[in-house]
């Protein structure tokens, strides 16, 4: 979603500028701008589309003097996607740039027209820039202006503004949107994740919630509610962790390759010879606790689905998963003795830490399972298990996916552990299945190649079923949203025993249906599932390791014995699938229409 960077020092900001924004790009966005202030001059540019757009632009402008800089990549929430919807916004003599929602905006602007100011652009962050100039111009103290401005916003927000009254000051609030600041020497750095400060800066603050300020000389003051507050900053990583694409077309398909790998650093000192460790989890996280809640959005929620069943199963604890969006509306009746889990690949999304927040505030003990250190939703959980899948630049999630899922499996593993609910025989069974997982990901060249070849015949038709049972229904959600978001294709994901409740009747030859059928679960049950399909003359392309005479296509996996690794091995077959459905469309695979990364607005 909408990316943030700043800058205030004496090196060429353009460059800072332009090289965090594409740091943030992965992130989703549809234009970006960039403002700076210089020997007393304001110069700004803006582009819709990619970011080479806006390079073209400021060719030929350099700012090598001490200078203030602000630069954003917006995913368009309020208005259409132009420039004039671009940020920064320019009041008179000043600029802004604001990730999150301005949920009162419409009040504000109205409040504003009455005195006579004109907005340029549809946006809600508009609003900020000229809330400020206009009280900057009864009261001249640009801070106090500031000051005023955010106290008049309700929602979330990242904001920082630059203006000329005030040339060698960055202002900078944050409240529900990430933002952080990165510090070297004189230099001072602010963004919306450590990504594009990264060897840039040595240290950094991660601002909480209410908190805003100014950075001048060298220094930056911070304030919140009670006033003025001292901070401790911590030393920022060195690695960059960065993908490049290497020789693969697309970062999404590098991610697919990397499953295997990453799946080692995930298991890496938390799957032992005959035991399962989490040391980041305190001894007495499960004391008073009865049962889990799962909270989570997307893919996130689709791991979610799959840790409820296990569990349920293995670990005897139950387990109810809830879509973050739904949960904070529905006056949820929280008991103390649930452990309240969040899952998120960014850990910044909107949905997700407010789910948290509520939570933690009915006195309930939290975890969080998350890739990114020090995101919102970690900083904000009791507790957090760290995936380990390295950034994650494809907007379609793979990796993330993987080890989410992963750290759910040994998560349970752990309960049972603790619940004595396993015998040692069955754990040893589990772990020794766990360890065969990077092999059950790796992606072969037949593989890929069978589904290249299979992916022409899919390309049409009036939509696609995913269909499982069990663990691989929600395995079949997330296989239908990977190829609805690359392919633009209408996809869905269905318990295959509920077909016959209403859509089978969808069922023709221009139906294609996607049938997980492992061998190690419910075999004969999804056959027949798939039979009543195939008898009403649906296309059935079957992922298993037997042979299934009635299917079109076949992808015949390797794994048929512990139904973990049959998932993930047709986990990887769903991902190649949709993957070169949306090459053959000539789509772009790493940043899909409309969808963000991070999705940080609720
Ligand atoms: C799909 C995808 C999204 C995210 C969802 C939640 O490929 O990535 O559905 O899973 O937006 O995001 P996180 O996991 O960052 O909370």
């Amino acid at each position: 979603m909408c990316g943030i960077i700043g800058y205030v020092g004496k090196k060429e900001k353009k460059k800072i500028l332009l090289d965090g924004l594409q740091e943030l790009e992965y992130r989703g966005y549809d234009s970006a701008g960039i403002a700076i202030i210089e020997n007393q001059r304001l110069k700004h540019f803006k582009a819709i589309g990619k970011l080479e757009n806006l390079r073209e632009k400021t060719k030929k402008y350099e700012s090598s003097n001490f200078g203030i800089a602000i630069g954003h990549t917006r995913w368009a929430t309020h208005g259409k996607p132009t420039e004039l919807n671009a940020h920064p916004h320019l009041g008179k003599y000043s600029f802004v740039v604001h990730n999150g929602i301005i949920e009162n905006y419409q009040e504000i602007k109205a409040e504003l027209q009455n005195k006579g100011i004109t907005f340029l652009s549809q946006t809600d962050s508009e609003t900020i820039v000229h809330l400020f100039e206009s009280d900057y111009e009864k009261n001249r103290d640009s801070f106090q202006a500031f000051t005023n401005t955010i106290n008049r916003l309700d929602g979330a927000y990242a904001t920082l503004l630059i203006t000329e009254v005030e040339e060698e000051t960055i202002f900078f609030a944050k409240n529900g949107s990430p933002m952080l600041i990165g510090f070297s020497g004189e230099d001072i750095y602010f963004a919306s994740s450590d990504t594009p400060i990264i060897r840039k800066a040595t240290e950094v603050y991660y601002l909480e919630d209410g908190e805003y300020g100014y950075s001048k000389d060298g220094n930056v003051t911070l304030f919140n509610q009670e006033g003025e507050k001292s901070f401790i900053k911590k030393p920022l990583t060195t690695n960059k962790a960065s993908a490049q694409k290497d020789s693969f077309r697309f970062f999404m398909e590098k991610e697919i390759y990397e499953q295997g790998r990453v799946m080692g650093e995930t298991m890496m000192g938390r799957v032992l010879d005959n035991s399962i460790n989490f040391d980041e989890l305190e001894k007495s996280l499960f004391e008073n606790i009865t049962n889990i809640k799962i909270c989570a959005c997307g893919t996130s929620y689709h791991s979610a689905l799959t840790g409820a069943y296990l569990l349920e199963r293995i670990a005897k604890i139950p387990c109810q998963v809830e879509i973050a969006s739904e949960f904070r509306y529905k006056e949820p009746l929280l008991q103390a003795s649930t452990l309240f889990i969040t899952i998120s690949q960014s850990g910044e999304t909107a949905d997700t830490l407010e789910a948290l927040k509520m939570a933690k505030r009915a006195g309930l003990k939290s975890l969080s399972i998350c890739n990114v250190d020090n995101s919102s939703i970690v900083r904000e959980s009791d507790n957090a298990i760290l995936t380990r899948a390295g950034i994650e630049k494809g907007v379609a999630s793979t990796k993330a996916f993987a080890t989410q899922t992963m750290v759910l499996w040994m998560f349970t593993l752990y309960v049972a552990q603790l619940k004595k609910s396993i015998t040692q025989e069955q754990l040893q069974t589990e772990i020794n299945a766990m360890i065969h997982t990077p092999k059950a990901l790796l992606v072969t060249d037949k593989l890929h190649a069978k589904l290249h070849r299979l992916s022409k015949r899919y390309l049409h038709g009036h939509g696609f079923f995913f269909i499982g049972r069990d663990i691989f229904f929600p395995l079949a959600l997330e296989g239908a949203l990977k190829l609805k978001e690359i392919s633009y294709l209408h996809a869905e994901g269905y318990p295959a025993g509920e077909m016959k409740h209403g859509p089978i009747a969808l069922a023709d030859s221009e139906l294609f249906t996607i049938a997980l059928m492992p061998s190690s679960m419910q075999y004969e049950k999804i056959k027949s599932n798939v039979e009543e399909l195939s008898a009403r003359d649906a296309t059935i392309l079957a992922i298993s390791p037997k042979p299934f005479e009635l299917a079109d296509d076949c992808i015949r996996t390797k794994y048929s014995s512990h139904p973990m690794l049959e998932f993930f091995e047709m986990m990887v077959a769903t991902q190649l699938l949709a993957l070169e459905i949306s090459i053959r469309l000539g789509n772009d695979v790493d940043m899909p229409r409309n969808l963000a990364k991070s999705v940080t607005v609720e």
